[in-house]
């Protein structure tokens, strides 16, 4: 064959690879400017609002996105790992539960399954994750429940709206880990409100040996942090962080107005931190 003719031959055979090669480089580059684009819009956010105010705002996008993935994911193994954990320190159909920051109800629609119809409270910053949250109250077929699921539009956690309202149980997870210093010190002077002399708080939060910011909406903690806000407030604290194996490492930690022995938390072997 002539020289020439093999190569038109050759040239034809590798167009449509080179075709094909440079669309995907295309379709990349085009992703990675769309990537790029999204999070300089996620951090102008962080740099332009309040951070409460832009965190919301940026929860609100995510759940738009994908509600299950919004709230740090891992939809089934955390949400049934709260609730079995609440069930195993005493919570009874009978109780009611603040599901403080309930994001898309990861674990509130196993609580609100449980809880007799009215004891489930789901409290948010994002409209969008109430949104959502109350679609899925009806497609679970949950109504029958009617849990309140509240937006907390003024996003401080001082309580106002619930008017003397107590709960037996109180649950922020995964909720001080996106918090600062301040929203935690302020949730600690107000919580009480929602108290009852026996009712038990947990919380998660992320452990460091100094406060330290894990990212755009990231705050780790030292343990002293919390036990300081205890005494500050007058609370009585107790690590259960080895009851509650977290699969990302998040530390448990129980708050009361009363002393509760570990023999009073529904189960028998909780320690004293
Ligand atoms: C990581 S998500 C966790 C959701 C849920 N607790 C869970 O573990 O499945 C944190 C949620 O807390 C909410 N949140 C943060 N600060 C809040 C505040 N001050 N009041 C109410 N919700 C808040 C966020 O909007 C978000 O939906």
């Amino acid at each position: 064959m002539p020289k020439q003719l093999l190569r038109r031959l050759i040239a034809i055979v590798k167009r449509p690879l080179a075709i094909f090669k440079s669309q995907k480089r295309i379709r990349k580059d085009g992703q990675e400017a769309a990537r790029q684009d999204y999070d300089e819009r996620i951090s102008g956010l962080y740099e332009k609002k309040d951070y409460l105010d832009a965190y919301s705002d940026h929860t609100d996008l995510r759940v738009e996105e994908d509600p299950h993935e919004a709230i740090g994911g891992m939809w089934e193994e955390i949400g049934t790992l709260q609730y079995e954990f609440l069930l195993k320190k005493g919570l009874k159909p009978s109780h009611t539960l603040l599901d403080i920051g309930c994001g898309t109800l990861r674990a509130g629609r196993y609580f609100i399954k449980y809880l007799n119809p009215g004891g489930y409270t789901g409290l948010d910053i994002s409209s969008k994750a109430i949104q959502y949250a109350k679609e899925l109250v009806v497609t679970e077929g949950l109504t029958d429940k009617r849990p309140s699921l509240l937006h907390n539009p003024g996003k401080n956690l001082k309580f106002d709206d619930f008017h003397g309202e107590k709960f037996d149980y109180l649950l922020a997870h995964s909720v001080f880990t996106h918090l600062k210093p301040e929203h935690i010190t302020e949730c600690f002077e107000y919580a009480k409100r929602l108290m009852k002399p026996d009712s038990k708080f947990f919380f998660t939060f992320k452990e460091a040996s100094r406060f330290s910011e894990t990212g755009l909406k990231g705050f780790a903690y030292p343990f002293a942090f919390f036990a300081e806000l205890a005494e500050r407030f007058g609370y009585n604290l107790i690590n259960v962080s080895h009851e509650y194996l977290h699969p990302k490492g998040q530390r448990m930690v129980l708050l009361s107005k009363q002393k509760i022995s570990p023999g009073n938390m529904g189960d028998s072997s909780a320690g004293m931190a």
